[in-house]
C-alpha cells in the first residue's frame, strides 16, 4: 500500500465542489461547441476575472492550450523564445512544432526563468528572411522550476517585447498557484501586466480536465474561434468543461485550493530543510531536492514522486490541493527514518 502521492498535482482527484458541478450539469438538454448557459456562466466569470472584452476558449488540456493560444499569435515562419525547460520545449511532445510549424527559441532560465538579457540574445535577424523571426515570448508563471514571476519582472519582459511588436503568452498550467503566492488574482497577470494570451489552467487545481485560452489583446480574438477547432480542442457537450470552471471560480475555490496547495509545500520544506538540500525558494506547491538515491528509491516506493534528474539525482515533490498535513507529516518522518538509518 502506498501513501499519498508526491508526484504531480495530476496525481490528485477532482475537488468534491467541481464534481458536484459536473454533475449538477447534467441536466436535461443544451446546445452544443460552448452556447449553452453553463458555459456563458464561464465566461462571464473570466470576463470579471481578466476584463470584460477578453476572449475566453476553454479547451482539453495544457498542451491545447499552449498550442493553440501559440497558433494565434505566430505564422509558420515566426518563432517563440521560452526556456530550454518550457513545459512547450521539453514536454509536449514537440506538438508545437508539428502543429504550428514554428521554431521555438529556447534559452536557459535564471531560477527557472526567462531574462530580458536571455530573450535578447535570441531576437536578432530581424527582417533577414534567412532567419526565423522573433514574433512571441512564452513565460510559464509558476515555472517549472516551482519559482514565480514578479509582476514587475513580467511587466518588463511584456514591455520589451511590446516595444519590438512582438507578444507575451503566459503558460498559467499554474497560474492559481502563483496568484495565491503573489497574493493577488490571477486577473492580475493578465492585461494589468501586459500579457497578450493566457493559458489559464484548471486542472491541475483541483478540476477534472478542463483549461481555457484568455485572450486578452483584442487584435488576436477572431481567429482563435478557427484554430481551436481546426487544433481538434473544441468540445462538444461543452458544459461538462465550463461547470468546472465555474466551480473554480466561484467562492474562490481557485485560491482555497491553490493556497492549500502552495502551504502544504512550505510544510514540507519545512519539516525536512534540515535532512535534504533543497533547490529551489519554495513559493509554490513544488520543491526540488538533492537526496541520496537509495533514501529516494525507498521513498519513492511508498509514497510516489519523480526523480527529476536522471544524472543528479534530484527529486522534485509536488502537493496539490488534496495533499494533507497528515500526508506531509507522514511523508517527513518517513524521510527522516530512511536518512537517519542511512
Ligand atoms: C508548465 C505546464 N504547462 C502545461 C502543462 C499542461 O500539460 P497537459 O497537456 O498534460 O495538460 C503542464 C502539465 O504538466 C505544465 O506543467
Amino acid at each position: 500500500m502506498t501513501g499519498a502521492s508526491f508526484a504531480s498535482d495530476n496525481h490528485a482527484g477532482v475537488h468534491p465542489e467541481i464534481m458536484a458541478a459536473i454533475v449538477a450539469a447534467n441536466e436535461g438538454f443544451v446546445s452544443a461547441y460552448g452556447d449553452d448557459p453553463i458555459s456563458g456562466h464561464a465566461t462571464e466569470l473570466l470576463r470579471a476575472e481578466f476584463g470584460g472584452e477578453v476572449g475566453v476558449f476553454p479547451v482539453f488540456n495544457g498542451t491545447g492550450a499552449n498550442v493553440v493560444a501559440l497558433a494565434g499569435l505566430l505564422r509558420p515562419y515566426e518563432a517563440v523564445v521560452c526556456t530550454s525547460i518550457a513545459h512547450i520545449n521539453v514536454d509536449e511532445c514537440g506538438a508545437p512544432e508539428r502543429f504550428i510549424g514554428s521554431k521555438l527559441l529556447d534559452v536557459e532560465p535564471v531560477d527557472g526563468k526567462l531574462t530580458i538579457a536571455g530573450i535578447e540574445s535570441m531576437v536578432w535577424g530581424i527582417g533577414d528572411p534567412h532567419h526565423v523571426q522573433a514574433k512571441a515570448i512564452s513565460i510559464t508563471q509558476s515555472t517549472e522550476l516551482g519559482t514565480v514571476y514578479s509582476l514587475d519582472e513580467i511587466r518588463a519582459i511584456t514591455s520589451w517585447a511590446h516595444e519590438r511588436n512582438m507578444f507575451v503568452h503566459l503558460d498559467g498550467a499554474r497560474i492559481a498557484n502563483a496568484a495565491a503566492a503573489l497574493g493577488v488574482r490571477p486577473g492580475a497577470l493578465g492585461a494589468d501586466v501586459g500579457v497578450d494570451m493566457i493559458s489559464f489552467g484548471a486542472t491541475k487545481n483541483g478540476a477534472m480536465g478542463v483549461e481555457a485560452i484568455i485572450v486578452l489583446n483584442p487584435e488576436l480574438n477572431e481567429s482563435m474561434h478557427f484554430f481551436r477547432k481546426q487544433s481538434m480542442q473544441l468540445a462538444s457537450k461543452m458544459r461538462f468543461m465550463s461547470a468546472q470552471i465555474v466551480a473554480l471560480m466561484t467562492d474562490d475555490l481557485w485560491l482555497r485550493n491553490a493556497a492549500h496547495a502552495n502551504a502544504m509545500s512550505r510544510r514540507l520544506a519545512d519539516a525536512v530543510g534540515d535532512l535534504v538540500e533543497i533547490n529551489n525558494n519554495v513559493q509554490v506547491n513544488a520543491i526540488f531536492a538533492m537526496v541520496d538515491r537509495d533514501v529516494s528509491a525507498q521513498l519513492s516506493s511508498e509514497f510516489p514522486f519523480y526523480i527529476w534528474n536522471e544524472f543528479t539525482g534530484q527529486v522534485r515533490w509536488m502537493t496539490s490541493w488534496q495533499t494533507t498535513e497528515a500526508d506531509v507529516d507522514a511523508f517527513a518522518a518517513r524521510l527522516r527514518e530512511l536518512v537517519e538509518a542511512g
